[in-house]
């Protein structure tokens, strides 16, 4: 990797608005694959090594700080209080990181889709040549439409960047476009973004111009072209989709080509942090939010949803459950059709088949908990752990009144309501006993029959 060469520095542009999002949210917490934009692009900096990193956000935008420093705990926040342009947006971070070494690199919260070896192969191209002060990512976009253009000097190097707003026509047929992400020598940085002026058609202080003065400088500039889909800017909600289909399309490929069969890899959905090991069998029309990890030989069955749970090896999940957060299950685990978890701690080997809810509750090793079995963890007030032993049997259609405790290979009588801790190897039965009338149906029937008839005669 690049960092054991050079220093890397990056700067997450994130001030902007977002408009066009309708949305009281700011743009960049908005999440593709169940992880904020942002997260994705915080999470790219730490991956290619980058420290310090910078996150420039508007005033009053701390939940994006916090979603930052969730995944980076030591990320650098600067507020842009006013949004002047990307190069003063840049600058903005000039306080926070201070004289810097290396490369700095500027990347964007609404760019989720970067890879790390195309942001590589940018500071690659740096790195190789040391007469470069600036390497830009372009891209060749279906419409270029309001895209910088990327003009290139007849030794193929980067000579500047127009905006559109101010490209000349010859200027605007140019295919390469800027994505924007772009890094710069880090000793330069500072003093060329302060040279930029924002004599332009938009009266900002664009980034794109630090091409042009450091070349001016007496340094060279170059492009490095990547793919358009890693690029994508997320301005709207139609972008948001389309970045969340990107990234639902490479997962499948990625999981697909660690050994995890997909049936129908196109109605599965998996979240930027899901670990799924090799020979896990995957049917349709699952979805998998943030924090799930599945051991070897799981089987997900069709029509889950599953959040915050690690899945020991051979279990089987589905169809139709709903593993909410805090839920662990060990080995050999079954849980079945309209079984519903939260934080719950399932044992290796304990069946719960079908028809449930277990809540705040531990389930031992080979307990077998019937058909509608309910954990009544909460009293409409404060919730209350139910505390089930190894080799438990619970009856079908049993209410555990938390906080209660059933010992290793208690059984509970279908039907039963327990509100007190049942002991070890002890049968608890809290139904009504049942009585029997020998011959009671024939002569219910034979009375009313009778009854009937006197009522049609009338
Ligand atoms: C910019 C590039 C353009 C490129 C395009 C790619 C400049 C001058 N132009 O244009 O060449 O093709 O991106 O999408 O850089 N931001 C701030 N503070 C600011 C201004 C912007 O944080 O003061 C952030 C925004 O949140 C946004 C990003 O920087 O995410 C880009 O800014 P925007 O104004 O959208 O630039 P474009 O006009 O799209
Ligand atoms: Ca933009």
């Amino acid at each position: 990797m690049a960092t054991q060469t050079t220093q890397i520095a990056a700067v997450i542009l994130a001030a902007g608005k977002g408009t066009r999002m309708k949305s009281s949210l700011p743009k960049v917490l908005h999440e593709v694959a169940s992880l904020p934009m942002v997260g994705h692009v915080v999470k790219l900096a730490l991956d290619v090594g980058a420290a310090p990193i910078a996150l420039v956000v508007a005033e009053g935008m701390d939940k994006v700080a916090a979603v930052g420093r969730e995944i980076a705990g030591d990320v650098d926040v600067a507020i842009q209080k006013e949004q002047h342009g990307t190069a003063h947006a840049v600058l903005a971070a000039k306080p926070v990181l201070g004289e810097l070494d290396g490369i700095l690199l500027v990347l964007y919260g609404d760019t989720p889709l970067l890879t790390q070896a195309t942001l590589e192969s940018v500071i690659k191209a740096m790195d190789a040549d040391p007469k470069c002060a600036v390497a830009v990512l372009g891209f060749i976009p279906e419409d270029a439409g309001a895209y910088g253009r990327l003009v290139l000097a007849e030794d193929g190097t980067l000579e500047k960047i127009v905006e559109a707003k101010d490209a000349s026509e010859d200027e605007l047929a140019i295919e390469l476009c800027n994505s924007g992400v772009m890094a710069i020598r880090a000793e330069l940085a500072w003093k060329l973004l302060g040279q930029v002026k924002n004599e332009n058609a938009k009266k900002e202080f664009y980034l794109t111009d630090v091409v042009g003065l450091a070349r001016a400088g007496g340094y060279t500039a170059l492009a490095v072209e990547g793919d358009a889909d890693e690029v994508l800017g997320v301005n709207a909600r139609g972008e948001l989709a389309m970045a969340e289909a990107i990234f639902q399309y490479r997962a499948r490929q990625k999981f697909m080509d660690a050994g995890v069969t997909l049936i129908d890899p196109d109605s599965v959905f998996f979240a930027a942090d899901t670990v799924i090991a090799n020979d896990v069998l995957i049917e349709p029309n699952v979805f998998f939010g943030a924090g799930v990890t599945i051991a070897s030989g799981g089987h997900i069955k069709a029509f889950s949803h599953i959040e915050g749970a690690s899945i020991g090896a051979n279990s089987t999940v589905g169809p139709f459950a709903r593993l909410r957060p805090n839920t662990q299950l060990g080995a050999d685990v079954k849980i079945g059709n309209f079984v519903e978890l939260k934080a719950a701690d399932v044992k290796s080997g304990a069946k719960i088949s079908h028809l449930s809810y277990i809540g705040d509750a531990s389930v031992g090793e080979d307990a077998n908990i019937g058909a509608g079995t309910i954990t009544c963890n909460y009293d409409g007030y404060l919730k209350y752990k139910t505390t089930i032993g190894k080799n438990v049997f619970v009856g079908s259609n049993s209410a555990l009144v938390a906080p209660v405790t059933l010992g290793d290979g208690a059984m509970i009588g279908a039907g039963s309501v327990i509100t007190e801790d049942v002991a070890g190897d002890a049968i608890a039965l809290t139904r009504t006993a049942q009585t029997v009338k020998a011959g009671g149906a024939k002569e219910f029937r034979a009375k009313k029959s009778t009854e009937k008839l006197a009522k049609k005669k009338a």
